[in-house]
């Protein structure tokens, strides 16, 4: 096992998630080279831990070393004997615990830099062993080694950084500037590699089906032998896969909730029900609320926000009371104990903030992406987040549904926004606009799945826009509304390009979204990336 110390290196920007942090790719990078790692907050003392890391990694920190009160590792790591590899932060970090000479850069290095190895005998070589001398790499830094701390050797430089790169004379101790663990390094799994399994030594046995088996395990062993879970559904890979998981582990003292909001896809419903039900033996309730959410809809007209809002506390005080229902029944069970637990399918990319360490400088709370999650039930009654996914990026969530045994299509389904159709029907929502969008969606993505297209795409919908434009069908002129499909690429949903139709499957969509879609004469693609774009209308 690797032991991760995670400093809270922050790295991307966008709408919903002001602040990610990125130190859990360290960890996926290892889990992508079948090495078990364990991150644990950078303040873990050595005397605490009950068992012997092969070696440690010091991830990167939005900190500045030489600040008062910023995070320092426990020194007894340092004399663990075991190698240690510092990134950014880190490489700082091993700097000052070896003479404190870190200073403020004149200016913050941040983008691709030219990276020049140097090549020494010995250890020294092993970090960039079968890599080429020039390398493109990530960097991302306001501070910098002031001096080389004695007993060490550069073994890496770019132009602004001469120490881009350091390692021990005779101990395994490394330290980057740059960012291995991000994909703008091009060979930085190389790297990593070449620590975890060169120079620690570490097993490359790490499958998921030992994640799974260890998540399971983990489950019974906090819910206990009686504890029961609730949770919620929606048909997408995330809930589901988090709830065939608490299944395996608890069987029926998980409790999933479907909320029907009326702003489902065509047939969703029953199609979730099914295959949670039937296949895979979910203990399932589904609540149909559509009318209070579209009776609710009524009178919003231009305002996102408000739709999204209304939607949210709609579904929480839905869920709520649904769960008070199984609470009520639940007591009444001799083999259960009270619902202690709340399950939330959340992954890596939609935590926003993980906690490693609060600071006087920085305030770093523990936050975790709740979206939605009934706040005042956790609070109220004291529930417990329970997030089994939440080291997991969605490929990895797939991998797991496959061997959770959940059918290809359901896995390799495109995300789908909690408050659904609504906010793909531009301006006022009403029974009728929705059936519009549900319709011409329906035939949209059975076009895109008869031409093969499906798994290619990251996310593909129809959104009804709030206009209308004149045609004439039949021999008739109209004056009717307007589709807009949306196609988009994406690996991570922060980004995104459109998806390159060609023209025939594009006219074959409209011709028949027109033909088949009472109340539409237009339809047109939307050529809009993200940024500036979201994938979302609203
Ligand atoms: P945007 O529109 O922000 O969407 O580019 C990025 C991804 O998030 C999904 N999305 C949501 N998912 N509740 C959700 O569960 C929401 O309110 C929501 N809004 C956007 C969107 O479908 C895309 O996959």
């Amino acid at each position: 096992t690797i032991l991760t110390l995670d400093f809270g290196s922050v790295a991307l920007c966008t709408r919903k998630m002001p602040q990610k942090r990125y130190t859990h790719l360290i960890t996926r990078r290892l889990r992508e080279l079948n090495v078990y790692s364990e991150m644990l907050p950078c303040t873990q003392k050595l005397a605490d831990l009950s068992w012997k890391p092969k070696g440690i990694i010091l991830s990167g920190g939005p900190y500045s070393v030489y600040e008062e009160g910023a995070p320092h590792v426990d020194p007894a790591m340092f004399e663990l004997g075991v190698p240690i590899l510092g990134i950014c932060y880190g490489l700082q970090e091993i700097a000052w615990h070896h003479g404190k000479n870190v200073v403020a850069g004149t200016e913050r290095e941040y983008g691709h830099a030219d990276l020049q190895a140097k090549r020494f005998n010995g250890h020294v070589d092993k970090l960039f062993h079968g890599l080429e001398d020039d390398l493109k790499v990530w960097m991302s830094h306001g501070d910098k080694l002031g001096a080389l701390p004695p007993s060490f050797h550069i073994i890496a430089t770019t132009k602004n950084a001469p120490f881009a790169g350091i390692a021990h004379e005779t101990k395994p101790l490394y330290g980057i500037q740059f960012h291995p663990e991000v994909t703008h390094t091009p060979r930085g799994i190389k790297l990593l590699e070449n620590f975890a399994v060169g120079i620690c030594q570490a097993k490359q046995d790490w499958t998921m089906d030992k994640f799974l088996d260890k998540e399971v395990a983990r489950i019974r062993a906090l819910v206990g032998e009686k504890g029961q879970v609730l949770g919620a559904v929606s048909g997408g890979v995330d809930s589901t896969v988090a709830a065939k998981l608490m299944h395996e582990a608890i069987g029926d003292r998980f409790h999933a909730v479907l909320v029907d909001n009326g702003c489902m896809r065509l047939n969703e419903c029953e199609q979730v029900k099914k295959t949670l039900t039937e296949h895979l033996g979910i203990n399932l309730t589904v609540v149909d609320a559509s009318d209070l959410f579209l009776d609710g809809l009524k009178g919003i007209t231009d305002n996102p926000e408000a739709k999204r809002k209304f939607i949210g506390s709609t579904f929480i005080d839905v869920f709520e009371a649904e769960a008070l229902k199984i609470e009520k029944a639940a007591a009444n069970s001799p083999k259960a104990g009270k619902i202690e637990w709340f399950l939330q399918g959340t992954l890596y990319p939609d935590v926003i903030e993980s906690i490693s360490f609060k600071g006087p400088s920085a305030t770093i709370k523990t936050h975790h992406n709740v979206g939605g999650l009934p706040e005042r039930m956790m609070n109220g009654q004291g529930l417990k987040l329970i997030e089994p996914l939440r080291e997991l990026f969605k490929d990895e969530v797939r991998e797991m549904g496959r061997k959770l045994g959940i059918p290809h299509e359901l896995v390799m389904r495109h995300p789908f926004p909690g408050p659904g159709i609504a906010i793909r029907v531009l301006g006022e929502v009403t029974r009728e606009q929705v059936a519009i969008a549900r319709k011409a969606d329906y035939i949209f993505i059975e076009e895109i799945k008869a031409a093969g297209l499906y798994d290619q795409i990251s996310q593909a919908f129809a959104a009804l826009l709030p206009v209308r434009a004149v045609g004439v069908m039949g021999d008739k002129r109209v004056h009717q509304q307007v589709i807009s499909l949306r196609a988009v690429c994406t690996t991570d949903f922060m980004t995104a390009n459109i998806f390159r139709f060609d023209w025939d499957f594009l006219e074959r969509v409209s011709t028949r979204i027109v033909n088949e879609v009472d109340g539409v004469c237009r339809v047109e693609y939307d050529l809009t990336s993200k940024p500036p774009g979201t994938i979302e209308m609203e």
